[in-house]
């Protein structure tokens, strides 16, 4: 056996929210072989298993992990003309600004996502008017049932908001992700906050490079840098029938909305908790939310999972109550 195992291991220290009790067995992979022989220690000990990786969008439970958590360490970049392969276990924004330095076009607005490839893959990442699906061209994974290593086209990978058929079905483990970039393209800049910066600066054609600094600019003026002690957005930005928009609207006529294309409404999580909710900047000993952005639970140094998740039950609560809103969380709850 290539791989070591490991008893015990407190999580929290792999988690960006820095919070959550223990894995009670944990190891590490660094190739679809290596993953193959973790997948048979947990079935050989009928142990659930969880696969982390970077750690910025998962929440520890107190009680920790009875199972078999896999960290993915799967490398490689490689290019092909346009197109690259990644491994699952890159940091995301370590790819972006390697393609970005290779002048290519593509995940530049996606740049300083905290996480690592196979997470931006699983629920495909999205900011500022860009998502990870839109440039990804097929995605490698282990199928735990078969144990067969299987490749999806885009068109296969299900792709939606914060969504994929790798985070639906358990089964499916990303090992590695084809992006097919461009080597021209325009800059998108249809994002209120995109505008906002440009028109402020006076930069009215954005190169590549500039994009990425942009993006990095207006992140970092908002979002906390680095994001320990956070998941970034809690909550997803919850989509609604035109009709409840509609309804919601004649109470909040403020209230930011999005049209999608099948007539659902998304509406602006953050707008909600921090206009309707108040949230905004609300803190209770060491747990509270950012004082910038609505949507964000702090953990401002030895707050627990469980003061984490009081507080967020609380906002869905008050949101529910004064609109008839549901927020999903956005983070993966372990
Ligand atoms: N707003 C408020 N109050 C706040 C924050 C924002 O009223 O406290 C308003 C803003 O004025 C803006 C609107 O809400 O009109 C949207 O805000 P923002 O541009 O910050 O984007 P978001 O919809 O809240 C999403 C992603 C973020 C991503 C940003 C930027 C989700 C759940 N979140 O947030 O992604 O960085 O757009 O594109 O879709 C993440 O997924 O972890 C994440 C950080």
């Amino acid at each position: 056996m290539n791989i070591h195992i490991e008893e015990n291991v407190n999580l929290a220290q792999f988690t960006t929210m820095r919070v959550g009790g223990n894995a009670r067995f944990f190891v590490r992979v660094a190739s679809a072989n290596e993953l193959k022989e973790a997948v048979f220690f947990a079935r050989e000990k009928k142990l659930p298993i969880f696969v982390l990786g970077g750690g910025s969008n998962t929440l520890v439970s107190g009680t920790g992990f009875p199972g078999l958590v896999m960290k993915i360490e799967i490398k490689g970049v490689d290019y092909s003309g346009t197109k690259i392969v990644v491994g699952a276990g890159e940091v995301w924004d370590e790819v972006v600004r390697d393609v970005v330095a290779h002048n290519m076009w593509g995940i530049e607005n996606l740049s300083l996502i905290p996480g690592s490839v196979g997470g931006a893959v699983v629920q495909n990442v999205g900011a500022y008017g860009m998502e990870a699906r839109e440039t990804i061209f097929s995605v490698e994974a282990l199928d735990t049932k078969t144990m067969a290593i299987k490749t999806f086209l885009n068109s296969k990978c299900e792709f939606g908001y914060r969504e994929s058929i790798f985070k639906k079905n358990k089964n499916l483990i990303v090992l590695r992700t084809t992006l097919d970039l461009k080597e021209d393209s325009t800059p998108r800049t249809d994002y209120e906050d995109v505008k906002k910066y440009l028109a402020e600066q006076n930069i009215s054609a954005p190169t590549l490079s500039m994009m990425r600094d942009i993006i990095i600019a207006i992140r970092t003026a908002k979002l906390p840098q680095p994001p320990l002690g956070t998941a970034g957005s809690f909550f997803k930005n919850p989509v609604v029938s035109s009709e409840q928009y509609e309804k919601i609207k004649k109470a909040f006529p403020e209230m930011k909305a999005y049209i999608q294309g099948d007539g659902t409404v998304k509406l602006s999580g953050a707008w909600l908790l921090d206009h309707v909710g108040r949230w905004k900047g609300v803190r209770t000993g060491d747990v509270g939310v950012h004082e910038k952005q609505a949507l964000i639970l702090v953990n401002y140094g030895s707050a627990n999972a469980d003061e984490i998740i009081l507080l967020a039950s609380e906002m869905k609560k008050s949101i529910k109550e004064k609109t008839g809103v549901t927020l999903e969380e956005e983070v993966v709850l372990l």
